[in-house]
């Protein structure tokens, strides 16, 4: 069941330039981040043996056990250590990132990276959580490596039971609602129900990779379309409430879609439309941006709003349903949005993107709709709950028979059709099981205000909420460590096996390290975010920006050079 692929056609083919040039980056990456760690050791030791010689001196007080005394004191000077190490540094020397005067300097031979470079102790200290995260990151990256393009790992193949699917499905789901429910305090669509939405929703759609469950593909079209209908939503919120529109904030979104898939990218030589839910997210994501940044003093007027999304309906339909302009406006872009299945050579480079991105083209939109109705509907539902009894009821009847009514003939006459037509006709009625998945957060919300008032609270699923916040990570994971493609470009129709023989012990035992990874993922790109990519200082992301360039140009030409030096040797 899990045996017998021909590995014949495995080849990871010789290292790429890029796959070089990480590969020096990770080793310098790990050697600084040993003498950060040799540094912290000595530095602590030190301190160690001086508190030791302060508490022989002392008097032990009675009735305390000395060894007590020596665990609080040891844990007191690690965090000292730390806590200096993440601060200022020395006091001989200026801290990190200002000058004698304590002004901030964009000089590049005062940031952390050159410094630690040069080999300066402080700097080695204060950045040791960050080498240690770019050393975590790069370590899951080889393994990605080692999983997905090397003959150590036999890939098995999928099969597809139901039974065993829905069995998964309903046994997660039944320990999530048994032992994880959060109560808290929430509003109608609030992130922890977002979150909690996209967990499950991302659930179903990775079982259906795993098993290859051809027959929800329909329903796995609506999920992905509900996730590009929340970042229209969560982004419309957030820069219509907060107005923060700063570059920083911009970049440090950037970072969080791209970094994995772009280093995913580089170790894997895959190109980036592989992940194509990475270029997707991104490119509505900018357009959210750009509909409220333009001209953000008219945000204010609801009319101004109105013709702000009325642009974005007219700009999707030129940009799409025109295909040669979509066409003309991305073929020089071909290196980023290009794809060819390596299965099935030839043909169209470009519709891979075309297909992907029209299929959720406007409903993004339908997101910042939402989005901006949201406090009018949420004062709608507070006022039909304050009817009184005979109309609450029957205002509420009307609402959910219209509800199940449309729901039930979107079901019968789109969802029932065969895969190609009901893709043909998806950007358009997508919104009809959205607003059915969000009328049941609606739901939700009636709950709460009837049974829970005045603490106003619900309750919430934590651990689909726990897989929510990584769905990225599990999206790009699963092609290299719960799955595999075992070829550059390859999607992957393959199973990490480890365990042959033995499907579903094997799928219990790999989803457990492919959870763990992505969280790790999550984790270590967002500390490398933090250190590099500031919130509010724009001199000094631009001195980061371009200190990143230098390095990765300095990094490519290292790879160049090795491959280039590899195969005159090998002529
Ligand atoms: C904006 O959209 C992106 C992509 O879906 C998402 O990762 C991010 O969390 C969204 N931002 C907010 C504030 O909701």
């Amino acid at each position: 069941m899990t045996d017998g692929v021909p590995t014949d056609d495995f080849s990871a083919g010789p290292l790429t330039a890029g796959q070089v040039a990480c590969l020096g980056a990770y080793i310098t990456a790990i050697a600084l981040w040993m003498c950060a760690e040799w540094l912290n050791y000595k530095r602590s030791h030190a301190k160690k043996a001086q508190t030791h010689a302060h508490t022989e001196a002392a008097a032990v007080p009675e009735g305390k056990p000395l060894l007590e005394m020596n665990g609080v004191g040891s844990a007191v000077d690690v965090e000292a250590t730390s806590g200096e190490a993440a601060g200022a540094g020395m006091p001989s020397s200026p801290p990190p990132g200002t000058d004698a005067s304590g002004k901030p300097t964009y000089a590049w031979a005062s940031s952390a990276f050159y410094r630690c470079l040069m080999l300066d102790g402080d700097a080695l200290l204060s950045s040791r959580e960050a080498l240690r995260s770019a050393v975590e990151f790069g370590t899951i990256l080889a393994w990605f490596y080692v999983a997905d393009r090397t003959q150590l790992i036999a890939p098995g193949t999928k099969t597809y039971t139901r039974d065993v699917l829905l069995f998964i499905f309903l046994v997660l789901t039944a320990v999530a609602g048994g032992y994880s429910l959060k109560q808290h305090r929430t509003l109608l669509l609030h992130r922890t129900q977002t979150e909690e939405w996209k967990g499950w929703m991302q659930v179903l759609f990775l079982l259906y990779h795993y098993y290859n469950a051809k027959e929800i593909y329909n329903a796995i079209r609506v999920f992905i379309a509900a996730y590009v209908w929340m970042t229209g939503f969560g982004n419309f919120s957030y820069y219509y409430r907060t107005a923060d529109f700063g570059v920083g904030r911009f970049f440090q979104m950037m970072w969080r879609l791209n970094f994995l898939v772009l280093f995913c990218c580089l170790v894997l030589n895959n190109s980036y439309m592989l992940y194509y839910i990475c270029p997707m997210h991104t490119l509505f994501t900018i357009m959210v941006y750009g509909a409220l940044a333009v001209f953000p003093k008219y945000n204010k007027s609801d009319a101004a709003i109105w013709l702000k999304i009325g642009a974005c309906f007219l700009t999707v339909f030129v940009f799409w349903d025109l295909k040669m302009v979509f066409y003309s406006v991305w073929t020089p872009f071909m290196f980023l949005v290009g794809y060819t299945d390596p299965r099935r050579p030839g043909g169209d480079k470009m519709y891979e993107w075309f297909f992907r991105s029209s299929l959720d083209r406007y409903i993004w939109i339908y997101g910042m709709i939402c989005a901006f109705m949201h406090p009018k509907v949420e004062k709608f539902l507070q006022a039909v709950d304050g009817m009184e009894a005979h109309r609450r009821r029957a205002t509420r009847a009307v609402l959910i028979s219209l509800f199940c009514a449309v729901g039930y003939a979107w079901y019968h006459f789109v969802y029932l059709l065969p895969k190609v037509e009901y893709n043909r006709i998806h950007p358009y009625t997508s919104w009809i099981p959205i607003t059915g998945e969000a009328g049941i957060l609606v739901v939700d919300f009636f709950f709460m205000l009837r049974n829970l008032t005045p603490q106003m609270r619900s309750f919430s699923m934590g651990l689909y909420g726990w897989l929510g916040c990584v769905t990225l990570e599990t999206y790009i994971g699963q092609f290299h460590t719960w799955l595999l493609s075992k070829r550059p470009d390859g999607q992957p129709i393959y199973l990490l096996t480890l365990l042959p023989g033995y499907p579903l012990l094997n799928f219990a035992v790999v989803t457990a390290i492919y959870v763990v990874l992505s969280h790790r993922l999550f984790q270590t790109t967002s500390n490398l975010k933090d250190a590099v990519v500031p919130h509010d200082d724009n001199r000094l992301l631009l001195r980061n920006g371009l200190m990143m360039a230098a390095v990765a140009g300095v990094a490519a030409c290292f790879g160049f050079l090795m491959v280039e030096a590899r195969k005159m040797l090998m002529l």
